[in-house]
C-alpha cells in the first residue's frame, strides 16, 4: 500500500493555553492544548476538575508511567495466555521503543475516558518526546485519495473487534463511530482485529491499513516534549497518542482519566489495565 506523505500533518503540536477554561475550548476544538506550571499530581487532577467544569463526570489517577512500572506490568501481562487467535497482550516494556499510538483506555471499551491528562513530572533527558495524532484526520487524508474508497468506508461503516487479546469486549463497533451524545470516536491500538468468521479474511488488510497509515504518521510526523510541569489535555475520542523511545529511569509521567457527560460510559472505579474487567463490573 502506498502512505501519503501528508500523513505526517495528522501530527499534532498542541499549543499553550493559560487556564482551565481555555484548555476546554482548545481541546474540544483543536483536539489537545499543553498547560504548564502543573507542581503534581495532585495540581494536575484539580486542574482537569476545573477544565471540565460542570461537565465533570469522574477524574483520577489511572498510571504512573515509569521505566520500572513498564517492566513489572510487563512481566504480569506476559504471564496471560493466547486468545483463540494465538494472539497474546503485549505492554510496551521496553521503553526504548515508540509506544503503538492509542487511545488511553482502550481495553475498556465504551467505558474509555473521553478526556485525557498526560502530566510530565519529570522527563527523560534525551528522548522520550511526545505525539498526538488526529485520527479524524489521518482518516480524511486516506479519503482524499480515491484508491482508498473502499478502506475508508470500512473505517466508518463496518464493525470490528476492539478487544485486547483474552479480555473480550461486549459488543463491536467500527473503527470511527458517532457516539449518542454526539461527539466522534476514532480508534486505534496494537489488537483491532476484523470480527472472527467468513469475512474476516477479507477484512484484515482494512485493518491493517488503518494501523499502517497512523504508524506512518507518527513516524514522519512532528514530535514534541513536555518539561517538567507541562500537561497535554487531551480528547481521548480523537487523539491518539504516545511517546518515543527513552532510556532514562527518572522519567516519570502520569496518567490522569477524565469523564465528561458526553463520555459513552463511566465506570464505578478506577480500572485495572493489567486485567481489565468486564464491562458489567465496571459499571458496578
Ligand atoms: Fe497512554
Amino acid at each position: 500500500m502506498d502512505l501519503s506523505p501528508d500523513l505526517a500533518t495528522a501530527c499534532l503540536v498542541p499549543r499553550r493555553v493559560s487556564g482551565p477554561e481555555e484548555a476546554r475550548d482548545v481541546v474540544a476544538t483543536e483536539g489537545a492544548a499543553i498547560i504548564t506550571g502543573i507542581t503534581d499530581e495532585e495540581a494536575a487532577i484539580a486542574f482537569g476538575t476545573a477544565m471540565l467544569g460542570e461537565d465533570l463526570v469522574r477524574v483520577g489517577r489511572q498510571i504512573e508511567a515509569t521505566a520500572k512500572r513498564a517492566l513489572e506490568d510487563g512481566a504480569k501481562v506476559d504471564e496471560q495466555p493466547a486468545d483463540a487467535r494465538g494472539r497474546k497482550r503485549r505492554l510496551s516494556r521496553d521503553v526504548s521503543l515508540p509506544m503503538p499510538p492509542h487511545n488511553d483506555g482502550f481495553a475498556f471499551g465504551d467505558f474509555a475516558p473521553d478526556r485525557l491528562f498526560l502530566f510530565s513530572a519529570r522527563p527523560a533527558a534525551v528522548g522520550g518526546e511526545s505525539f498526538l495524532i488526529d485520527g479524524l484526520k489521518v482518516l480524511d487524508i486516506l479519503a482524499q485519495d480515491p484508491a482508498n474508497a473502499e478502506m475508508v468506508q470500512f473505517c466508518r461503516t463496518v464493525d470490528i473487534d476492539h478487544s485486547e487479546p483474552n479480555f473480550p469486549q461486549e459488543g463491536y463497533s467500527p473503527i470511527v463511530r458517532t457516539t449518542p451524545s454526539g461527539p466522534p470516536q476514532v480508534r486505534h491500538h496494537p489488537y483491532l482485529a476484523p470480527i472472527m468468521g467468513p469475512d474476516e479474511a477479507a477484512q484484515w488488510p482494512f485493518v491493517e491499513h488503518w494501523k499502517a497509515a497512523v504508524t506512518a504518521a507518527r513516524d514522519t510526523g512532528p514530535r514534541f516534549r513536555l518539561e517538567a510541569g507541562d500537561m497535554a489535555c487531551v480528547d481521548n475520542y480523537r487523539i491518539f497518542h504516545g511517546r518515543h523511545g527513552y532510556t532514562d529511569p527518572a522519567r516519570v509521567l502520569y496518567s490522569i482519566w477524565g469523564w465528561s457527560t458526553s463520555a459513552v460510559a463511566v465506570p464505578a472505579g478506577e480500572l485495572d489495565i493489567v486485567n481489565p474487567q468486564g464491562s458489567a463490573q465496571l459499571a458496578g
